[in-house]
């Protein structure tokens, strides 16, 4: 622009109006100049090393690391430890704040027993906190900086999180594909990438795990199995002499039963593990838990560490206290039977 200025002051006439009308007055009475053919060979020789030169930054631009995008590790510890009740949530969605007094008060997390082995416990806090919101240049990572100053933990709660979901209908979360609004994978499919770019809205897909679920094929006890129950025989025997065996019967009483003194959102083994073991249940934020007859899901009970895990957490959460290696025998005995 200053260059138009530059040379209508020069030339005295309005470039500008030139380039409109496209005349310009010659000076005094100057011949008219002889005009250039074209060289259409020359322009397109021009034209071609542009776009090579162009093409060739732009190209080596596209392949540079994105910035404000960390290249996250998976953690595998993290992915399974914090993603049994509700999907692992992407550490972009809260700063490193609330992670770290997150990991700090596990045992009451949200109503619910999330303990985990202190070391465990340390090495998913440092992930967290490395890859929290203030480590992203994301659109999502930016806004969920700013939580809820009454509710801190949950991304739920946060400003930008309210604001972007107030159109949708409470009764939408309360549907059994959502169950709670911090289910996000519900709705986002990104969402396990952080991206949330918009809705991509997938609720019905969200049924189809149960589906194939009740299609599973039962299969043969494994000895991992038969060597918990004989662990737990052991310890009921020690505990009391006249121990004569676990039972069905008193196992499947306990799976209903609302013993009181647990937590007030967990009265029974029912409330998230479904109506009966052959049916699917749910996890209070809303991640469908498979059945937890061993004729519908093959692998349960296998896992000695799990299987301590999620009594040592399930029983404080119902009963308020550990169950006893008789009350878990009869538990086991009762889904062995199913
Ligand atoms: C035993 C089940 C369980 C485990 C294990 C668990 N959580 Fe949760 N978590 C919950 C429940 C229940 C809620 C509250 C859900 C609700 O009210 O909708 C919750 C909520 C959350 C929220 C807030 C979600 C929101 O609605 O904004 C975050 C964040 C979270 N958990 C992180 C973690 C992390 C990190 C771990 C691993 C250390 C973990 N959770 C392990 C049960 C669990
Ligand atoms: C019931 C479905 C549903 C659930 C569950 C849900 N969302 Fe959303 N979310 C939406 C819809 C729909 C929009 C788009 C709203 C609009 O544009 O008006 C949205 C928008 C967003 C946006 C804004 C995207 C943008 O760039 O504008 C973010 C970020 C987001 N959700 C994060 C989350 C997180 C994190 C969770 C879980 C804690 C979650 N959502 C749970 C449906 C859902
Ligand atoms: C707050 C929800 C909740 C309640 C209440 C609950 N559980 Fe669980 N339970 C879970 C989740 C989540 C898992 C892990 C997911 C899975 O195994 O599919 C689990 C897993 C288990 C396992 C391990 C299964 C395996 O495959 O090794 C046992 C055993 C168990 N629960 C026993 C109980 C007993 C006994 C009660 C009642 C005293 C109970 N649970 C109540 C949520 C719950």
């Amino acid at each position: 622009m200053a260059g138009v200025a530059v040379s209508s002051q020069v030339e005295r006439q309005s470039l500008a109006r030139a380039m409109v009308t496209g005349f310009k007055r010659l000076p005094g009475d100057a011949a008219l100049p002889r005009l250039e053919p074209a060289r259409p060979w020359l322009a397109a020789v021009s034209v071609a090393a542009f776009l090579g030169v162009a093409g060739g930054v732009l190209s080596a631009l596209a392949a540079l690391p994105p910035r404000g995008v960390p290249d996250m590790p998976r953690h595998a510890a993290y992915t399974k430890e914090c993603g049994d009740c509700h999907p692992a949530y992407h550490p972009s969605l809260l700063p490193a704040a609330s992670w770290r007094t997150m990991m700090a008060g596990l045992a009451d997390h949200f109503g619910e027993d999330a303990r985990l082995r202190a070391d465990t416990a340390a090495d998913i806090g440092v992930f967290l906190q490395t890859y929290a919101a203030e480590s992203w240049d994301t659109k999502a990572a930016h806004r969920f900086r700013r939580v809820a100053p009454a509710e801190p933990l949950r991304i739920t709660a946060a400003p930008f999180w309210k604001h972007t979901h107030a159109g949708i209908a409470p009764a939408v979360f309360k549907t059994r594909a959502v169950r709670s609004p911090g289910n996000c994978n519900a709705c986002h499919r990104d969402a396990d990438a952080g991206g949330f770019h918009g809705p991509m809205v997938s609720i019905l897909s969200r049924s189809l795990p149960l589906l194939l679920l009740l299609a599973s094929v039962p299969a043969s006890a494994e000895s991992p199995r038969e060597r918990i129950v004989a662990d737990l025989a052991a310890q009921a025997r020690a505990a009391d002499p006249g121990f004569a065996g676990f039972s069905a019967a008193r196992g499947a009483a306990l799976y209903k039963a609302r013993p009181g003194g647990g937590k007030p959102d967990t009265p029974s083994c029912d409330t998230c593990h479904g109506a009966t073991p052959q049916t699917p249940g749910q996890t209070r934020a809303g991640k469908p838990i498979e059945p937890m007859a061993v004729s519908r899901v093959a692998h349960r009970y296998t896992d000695p560490e799990k299987v301590k895990k999620w009594f040592g957490r399930n029983c404080e959460s119902v009963l308020g206290r550990e169950c006893t290696p008789r009350e878990k025998g009869d538990f086991l005995a009762y889904m062995l039977s199913q």
